[in-house]
């Protein structure tokens, strides 16, 4: 269940999987951007974005605080490139921090109110707050910094496991 020094645990496990295919699910909506949305994905999987993403908000808290506590005990990062690949796991937290709240405040400083899930928690008020929008304006510039980071990390990931041919993809998901 906790993670080693040889090896991650269960629980870190199961948040990096369920969270990586949560994560890509909300990048479908990139495909908004293909014939306005008007497509099986855009249709059936797109509209989940809201809801997913509160979800990823809360997941991602509670990612941070299981991280924190399992610090002493995670697979050690040595070597030279030691400072990049954690400079790289923490732009991967602030980046899946930041995604969801900037969404927040855009649906917020545009007025459109807050629908998770099918609950209504905060009402639809049309009017639009400049500064909140302002700073939601940035979820979609954020979302190809995500993109390029998360591509990265898995040509990292790949590139240890094909070529190098080490344990570092095995200790996660091996
Ligand atoms: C980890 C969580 C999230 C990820 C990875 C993500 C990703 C994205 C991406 C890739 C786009 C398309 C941007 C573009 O077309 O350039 C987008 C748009 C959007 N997202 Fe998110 N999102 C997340 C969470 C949220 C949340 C929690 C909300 C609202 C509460 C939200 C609201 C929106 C809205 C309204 C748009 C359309 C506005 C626009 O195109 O600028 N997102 N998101
Ligand atoms: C198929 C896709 C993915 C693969 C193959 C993959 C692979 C890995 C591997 C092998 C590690 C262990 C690295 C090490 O110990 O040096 C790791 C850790 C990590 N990955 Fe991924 N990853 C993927 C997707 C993602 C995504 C989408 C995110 C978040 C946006 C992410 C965030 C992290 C973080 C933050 C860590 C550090 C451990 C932790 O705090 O959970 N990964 N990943």
């Amino acid at each position: 269940m906790f993670d080693s020094k040889s090896r991650y645990g269960a629980i870190t496990r199961l948040l990096h999987r369920s969270m990586a295919v949560l994560i890509l699910w909300q990048f479908l909506k990139l495909g908004d951007r293909i014939a306005d949305g008007e497509h099986w994905v855009g249709r059936t999987l797109v509209p989940w974005h809201i809801s997913i993403g509160a979800l990823l908000l809360v997941l991602v808290v509670l990612r941070m605080l299981w991280a924190l506590g399992q610090r002493h005990r995670r697979p050690p990062h040595q070597g030279p490139g030691a400072p990049l690949v954690k400079g790289g796991h923490f732009l991967l937290y602030a980046g899946m921090l930041l995604m969801p709240l900037s969404g927040l405040l855009l649906m917020l400083g545009k007025g459109y109110g807050l629908k998770v899930f099918g609950v209504q928690l905060v009402a639809r008020s049309g009017l639009e707050t400049g500064w909140l929008a302002a700073l939601g304006s940035l979820h979609a510039p954020l979302a190809w910094l995500l993109l390029a980071l998360i591509l990265g990390h898995v040509g990292a990931a790949l590139f240890h496991h094909l070529v190098k041919d080490d344990d570092t993809l095995r200790r996660m998901a091996g």
